[in-house]
């Protein structure tokens, strides 16, 4: 009973946006209501505050970019609330994906005047397989914004998923005067000379001719627009947000911190709590007695002083209790958590428990890898933890012959915490390392250099795609793999991997040997 009222109370989740749309702003708006932080501006300010300890933050802070995934929860109104933060630069995308797959739903937040953006697409399209609910936080209407409709058509268009405001702007700009709730009919006006949160005014309905008084000419324009959304937008339907089908949209400014707590307690009533989750083997039930859980992430450089590395592990059902044994799946051995922690904002403390939902640190001394699961003996893993195929591919080479054994390690510790991926040719044994983005590439280098004491040189590598190729017909896979010797390699995990070199290329290799299937992403 205790733990199904703790895991009703959860809610883990995300927010995501196109770089600058505004997700650390919102992020931050939503700590203070949680009282997680005291003053605005402590999220960005700690971000600095690490750049100036650790080396590695460094490159953070100078390309103005949060690299790190971090977790931050809080209390509001009764509810647990877990924001999973994630990296926004796209070169970290893979890290963003990963960290989707640990949360129960996300709020997208898009910026007013520029409309989905190309990071918004990809982000949307790993909720879409996922099934994740989705609420929209459209931004920035202080400044001149896109027209509403316009800009909600947009959404439903790029993003392929159903809207429905629950919120209505007035005006952007310099003639922005608030949003109405459509719901309560109420009116929150906006003062952008007033920092505290206004009371909102509640009205009968949007008829109401007080609304005149408020708002002048702008109540005909509103009346108007409202009986449009009616007309053209489906009802609210609880169970087809559930789904991932139909987004429920806020307009606001959090900048301003404005529209942020209607988005809050709406967020908070309607988004699901800890939802079941896949294993190989079976579906794993919140509920369930037993504690199960998956790594989502690995942080190295938490403390620069000591070569630390925390795992965070997603608590899928039961009860996680500190200092109990679990069982690691992957090394089939038992493991004694006694350190785990939490995170609150820039904080971390060691914790007695958590529950479905929760996101607890595992400090790892390289026993993890992305992926693993833990459990209370049953020999089970979690899936939806997908490799992408990489865009970029180099290969890798020892820039310092006394430190070959130093490269090693590196490399093979930062791929299990997922920074890039590796492949091996199975024709000469050289290793390739593949990105999302240049940026990745460097980030190797430099932590290579500062952590391990190695010095790698890349080399240019002419590659499209990696495939992971199955099929029924073992001959036609032996013959296939005969055949394209130069270009097999091995994954981290031993799996046959095709590199194309160009889509012609892939497309022959398709049309040839139609018994193969070829998969882009290592999860199929
Ligand atoms: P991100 O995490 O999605 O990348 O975006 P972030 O919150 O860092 O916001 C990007 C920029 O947009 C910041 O300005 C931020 O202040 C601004 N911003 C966020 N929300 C709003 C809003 O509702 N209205 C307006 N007018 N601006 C908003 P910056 O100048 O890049 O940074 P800063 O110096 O203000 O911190």
């Amino acid at each position: 009973m205790y733990i199904t009222e703790e895991i009703k109370r959860r809610r883990t989740f995300g927010i995501v946006s196109h770089p600058d749309a505004g997700k650390t702003t919102l992020t931050e708006k939503l700590l203070l209501f949680g009282g997680a932080i005291r003053v605005a501006g402590a999220v960005k300010s700690n971000k600095i505050r690490k750049a100036a300890v650790s080396d590695f933050m460094e490159i953070e802070r100078q390309r103005g970019i949060s690299v790190a995934t971090s977790v931050m929860g809080f209390e509001y109104k009764g509810y647990k609330i877990n924001i999973l933060d994630t990296p926004g630069h796209q070169d970290f995308q893979e890290d963003t994906f990963r960290t989707l797959t640990a949360v129960d739903s996300v709020i997208i937040v898009i910026d007013a005047a520029k409309g989905v953006e190309p990071q918004t697409e990809k982000l949307m399209n790993v909720c879409r397989l996922r099934h994740t609910p989705v609420i929209l936080f459209i931004n920035k209407l202080d400044r001149p914004a896109r027209d509403s409709f316009s800009l909600l058509d947009e959404v439903e268009e790029t993003l392929r998923i159903k809207v429905r405001p629950l919120s209505w702007p007035i005006s952007s700009g310099d003639s922005f005067k608030g949003v109405y709730n459509i719901f309560d009919h109420s009116l929150l006006l906006f003062n952008p000379s007033i920092q505290e949160i206004q009371p909102a005014v509640r009205f009968g309905d949007v008829h109401d001719p007080r609304l005149d008084s408020h708002i002048g000419r702008d109540a005909a324009v509103l009346r108007e627009e409202l009986e449009l959304v009616e007309g053209v937008y489906p009802a609210f339907d609880h169970g087809s947000y559930l789904a991932g089908h139909l987004a429920p949209v806020f307009f606001g400014s959090a900048l301003y911190n404005f529209g942020v707590q209607e988005l809050l307690d709406t967020f908070v009533k309607i988004a699901p709590s800890p939802r079941p989750a896949h294993t190989e083997e079976r579906e794993v039930h919140p509920e369930e007695g037993n504690f199960t859980g998956f790594v989502f992430k690995i942080h190295a450089n938490i403390d620069p002083n000591h070569r630390s590395r925390i795992a965070f592990v997603k608590v899928c059902s039961g009860h996680f209790q500190r200092n109990n044994v679990y069982t690691h799946v992957r090394l089939g051995k038992t493991l004694r958590i006694s350190s785990p922690t939490a995170f609150m904002a820039d904080q971390k403390e060691t914790i007695e428990e958590a529950f479905p939902g929760d996101i607890i640190g595992v400090p790892d001394t390289g026993n993890f890898i992305i992926g693993d699961t833990l459990t209370e003996g049953e020999m089970i893993r979690f899936r939806g933890l997908p490799s992408f195929s990489p865009e970029l591919f180099r290969y890798v080479e020892n820039a310092d012959p006394m430190k070959s054994k130093q490269l090693h390690k590196g490399i093979d510790q930062l791929m299990d915490e997922g920074v890039a991926q590796l492949f091996i040719s199975q024709f000469n044994g050289r290793k390739i390392i593949g990105t999302v983005g240049q940026l990745q590439f460097e980030v190797i280098q430099y932590r290579l250099e500062h952590e391990y004491g190695a010095r790698c040189r890349f080399e240019a590598i002419s590659m499209y795609k990696a495939c992971w190729i199955e099929s029924d017909d073992a001959k036609k896979l032996e013959e296939f793999k005969k055949r394209k010797y130069q270009k097999m390699c091995l994954d981290k995990r031993g799996r046959d991997v095709f590199m194309a070199d160009s889509p012609f290329i892939l497309q022959m290799a398709q049309e040839e040997f139609k018994e193969i299937k070829f998969h882009f992403t290592s999860e199929f």
